[in-house]
């Protein structure tokens, strides 16, 4: 099978950003008395913000401790300091073999795509220099529905005019690869077996990926 199109997760996949959303969460977590372990966190990768939160709480028993409004601060303390985490980050963020995967893509032509769940997507490729490799982005801002919800990769797949199962996408989070899954695209995962079991592939990292096996 030929693939037309890569759609890339950000966190975790292209960028080593995935390491700060925890500590803030882990942060947060603390400041509510309570640990928040790196296996917890597993549970938080590709899900939305306030999602996050919610299984925070429950990791903390703490589940309807709080109302709406304090949950929203709660959630926006904790993107103030991941925000401050990755505002002068730099292109030494950037993951193993995601750059060029990405340069090879781009010379066979082959329209890539960012799926992601933040709404800092666009400050994150930016500070890392990556923004000029996508045909389009889609980020938490442009979507109603959050991951395992597919409308992420649906929607920069119908921009760029690419059936569904001729796209690839590439994901570190159980949530992303179940949404690539219901629609049909080949869902590739970043990261250990162990954790992505909902993938058709998995690689450890982006240089282990054979692109002419694929595209
Ligand atoms: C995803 C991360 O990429 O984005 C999640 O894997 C995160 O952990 C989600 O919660 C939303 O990110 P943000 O930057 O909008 O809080
Ligand atoms: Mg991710």
């Amino acid at each position: 099978m030929s693939y037309k199109c890569a759609i890339f997760d950000l966190d975790g996949v292209l960028v080593d950003t995935a390491k700060y959303h925890y500590l803030a969460w882990k942060e947060l977590a603390g400041k509510l008395g309570f640990e928040f372990t790196i296996e917890h966190n597993e549970m938080l990768k590709g899900v939305s913000r306030m999602t996050s939160l919610d299984i925070l709480l429950e990791v903390g028993n703490m589940k309807d401790a709080f109302s709406e409004e304090e949950k929203v601060k709660m959630a926006t303390e904790k993107n103030n300091q991941y925000v401050e985490y990755i505002s002068n980050i730099d292109e030494s963020e950037i993951l193993e073999g995601a750059l060029s995967l990405l340069q090879e893509l781009k010379q066979k032509g082959i329209k890539i795509a960012l799926g992601s769940a933040s709404k800092n997507a666009q400050i994150i490729l930016k500070n890392v220099g990556l923004e000029s490799y996508f045909d389009v982005i889609v980020d938490g801002n442009s979507v109603s529905k959050a991951k395992p919800d597919p409308e992420v990769f649906t929607l920069g797949a119908k921009t760029l005019g690419v059936p569904y199962e001729e796209c690839v996408v590439f994901e570190d989070s159980q949530a992303g690869l179940e949404a690539a899954k219901i629609v049909g695209m080949l869902a590739v995962g970043v990261g250990q077996k162990k954790d992505l079991t909902n993938a058709d592939v998995v690689y450890s990292t982006l240089k282990d990926f054979n692109i002419e096996k694929y595209f």
